[in-house]
């Protein structure tokens, strides 16, 4: 797991509760095998879903989410009603699904970031891509839900090379990666790639 980089900080579950004068933050990576192929060629592998949100960042779908308020997942799951219109398909965000927490004091406040993973059918996922059009967020907060592309194109940049050189939301970008890497969606050797890829662009 990403043990942090600047301004963030790996924490525990556990600990992370007891951290005083921080919000909490939940978001989650929902995604897909998706066997098609762009162009008829390059396997697209995966369907991976983040969203471009208000202010022009990349991020994952989530929120704030308040402790006292329940469970970290109660705050999640109620956040992506709002962002995806999703409970009405079913889809349960659980403590099994957790993946991560990390901790920063940027400014303009103290935040812990959890980061959960769920794997779920195509056939799920296109119908949260359906709903997050209708979802009471649509269009204010979330500008529009995001496909990952995985591939990387023989100019050695396009796919994921450019995507990642996009804006991200807080730690998003590292959470991505994390999660590429944990989840084996991606070879170390072709992540290292498409990131060096990313830098040199
Ligand atoms: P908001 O969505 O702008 O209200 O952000 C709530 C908090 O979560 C802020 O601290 C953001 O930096 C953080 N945040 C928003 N989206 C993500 C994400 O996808 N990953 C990690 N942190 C995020």
């Amino acid at each position: 797991m990403w043990q942090g980089g600047p301004g963030y900080r790996a924490v525990s579950r556990r600990d992370s509760r007891s951290l005083a004068g921080y919000k909490h933050a939940c978001h989650v990576l929902l995604y897909a095998a998706e066997p098609g192929r762009l162009f008829g060629r390059i396997p697209v592998r995966q369907a991976l879903l983040m969203q471009m949100r208000f202010d022009g960042k990349i991020g994952f779908p989530g929120g704030f989410v308040d402790p006292r308020d329940g469970s970290l997942e109660e705050g999640l799951n109620r956040e992506l009603s709002e962002e995806l219109g999703c409970e009405p398909n079913g889809l349960r965000i659980t403590e099994g699904d957790y993946a991560s927490s990390h901790a920063t004091e940027a400014l303009p406040q103290k935040v812990v970031a959890h980061f959960y993973t769920k794997r779920i059918s195509l056939d799920e996922l296109r119908k949260v891509e359906l709903s997050a059009v209708q979802a009471k967020d649509h269009g204010r907060e979330v500008m529009g839900i995001i496909r990952v592309p995985l591939y990387t194109l023989r100019d050695g940049f396009g796919g994921l090379p450019a995507f990642l050189t996009n804006t991200f939301i807080g730690n998003a970008r590292e959470q991505l990666i994390d999660a590429l890497r944990s989840l084996h969606l991606l070879s170390e050797a072709e992540l290292q790639a498409a990131i060096s890829a990313s830098r040199d662009g």
